[in-house]
């Protein structure tokens, strides 16, 4: 009898369901021994606490095209998983002893960076462990691709879309927030689909005098309207320059609800320009998937219940220059992939027109 229990952790994004769907479908398919499958619900919350129920392939019938998750997920940061909870448990220990009590042939885990980590831990501390990349950032180390990016890309794109009819009406200047707090993969491609005017990324500090000047280039050239798309994680020359000590300080006075609005604020006093504001939020990891992730998550799956029937444990599935891979936890582990500000993407953005303000 095959044993696998399956959680998905951290903040959830499209094709979550797809991916394990194909985890399950390639095991239904491909195994010679019978098979059970537990799901621990919300995350690593359920295997610490044993929260979890037996699925049948029926459970995964019918999910391919369903956005969220059907077991739940939940943050439980990487930083605090050696600290006992409030009740003293030690959740590394009770991890363990709740995999071994299922007599778990494997643990297959659908997350992001820190949810990685936590796999890579217990893959160390001897549990047969298999991740899949989930994340609408697209900044798991590893892979070129993480599921849920494109589907977020093609909502966000659909974001500044519409932003762009009523800007041009009004002639004004917008900026849409687009996710991404140290990543800027997701508002650059949807910046950069979009038709946006400035991008402004994590990655590259901006200056508030470039991104005016482009602006004010803009209006020079008769454009009545301006979209600027800002990243969650924006961040200006001169706050990069900071200490994390003086960044922390200049966050708990802080007067703006995000970086978006500060960068508003500064733009109307510099131009008198009325500037407006849209943020997609958490409507970006939302809905369905689209049909790539689809066809991407049900391959990452198909590729997971490979690796369990071959035996091999602690690798991430990802995909490399155009190839399904198998990549040591211990090596994705802890690696943010982050925009090369030097990459090709960014100086073709230059080549089309495109602002980073720096
Ligand atoms: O990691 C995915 C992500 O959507 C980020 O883009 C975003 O910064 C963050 O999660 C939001 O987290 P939460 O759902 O906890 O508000």
């Amino acid at each position: 009898m095959l044993r696998i229990g399956m959680l998905t952790s951290g903040g959830d994004c499209q094709a979550l369901n797809a991916a394990m769907r194909g985890v399950v479908k390639c095991i239904q398919n491909e195994s010679k021994e019978p098979f059970e499958f537990y799901g621990f619900e919300d995350g690593y919350k359920g295997l610490i606490y044993s929260k979890f129920r037996m699925l049948t392939p029926d459970d995964f019938s019918g999910i391919l095209t369903r956005g969220g998750t059907i077991l739940g997920t939940s943050r439980v940061p990487f930083k605090t998983i050696h600290e006992p909870d409030e009740n003293g448990l030690d959740k590394v220990a009770a991890m363990k002893q709740n995999y071994y009590k299922l007599q778990l042939d494997c643990l297959v885990m659908l997350g992001g960076n820190g949810s990685t980590k936590t796999a890579n831990l217990l893959s160390q501390e001897g549990l047969n462990v298999i991740t899949l990349p989930k994340t609408i950032d697209n900044d798991l180390w590893g892979t070129d691709m993480t599921f849920g990016f494109q589907s977020a890309v093609d909502i966000a794109t659909k974001a500044i879309d519409q932003i762009h009819t009523t800007a041009s009406s009004h002639g004004r200047v917008f900026i849409v927030e687009i996710m991404g707090h140290k990543v800027g993969w997701l508002p650059l491609n949807a910046g950069m689909a979009g038709g946006a005017d400035i991008i402004l990324l994590p990655e590259i500090p901006f200056d508030i005098d470039r991104v005016v000047d482009k602006i004010e280039e803009r209006d020079a050239h008769g454009s009545r309207f301006t979209i600027i798309v800002v990243a969650e994680g924006a961040i200006s020359k001169k706050d990069a320059k900071l200490t994390k000590k003086e960044y922390k300080e200049k966050l708990a006075n802080y007067k703006y609800p995000s970086v978006s609005y500060e960068i508003a604020d500064q733009i109307t006093k510099k131009t008198g320009r009325e500037v407006r504001v849209t943020v997609p939020g958490h409507v970006q990891r939302g809905g369905e998937p689209c049909p790539y992730d689809r066809v991407f998550a049900s391959r990452l799956g198909a590729e997971a219940g490979r690796l369990i029937l071959k035996g091999e444990f602690g690798f991430m599935v990802g995909y490399k220059n155009r190839e399904m891979v198998k990549v040591p936890l211990d090596e994705v582990a802890g690696k943010l992939k982050t925009l090369d500000p030097n990459a090709d993407i960014i100086k073709e953005a230059k080549m089309l027109g495109i602002s980073f303000g720096d």
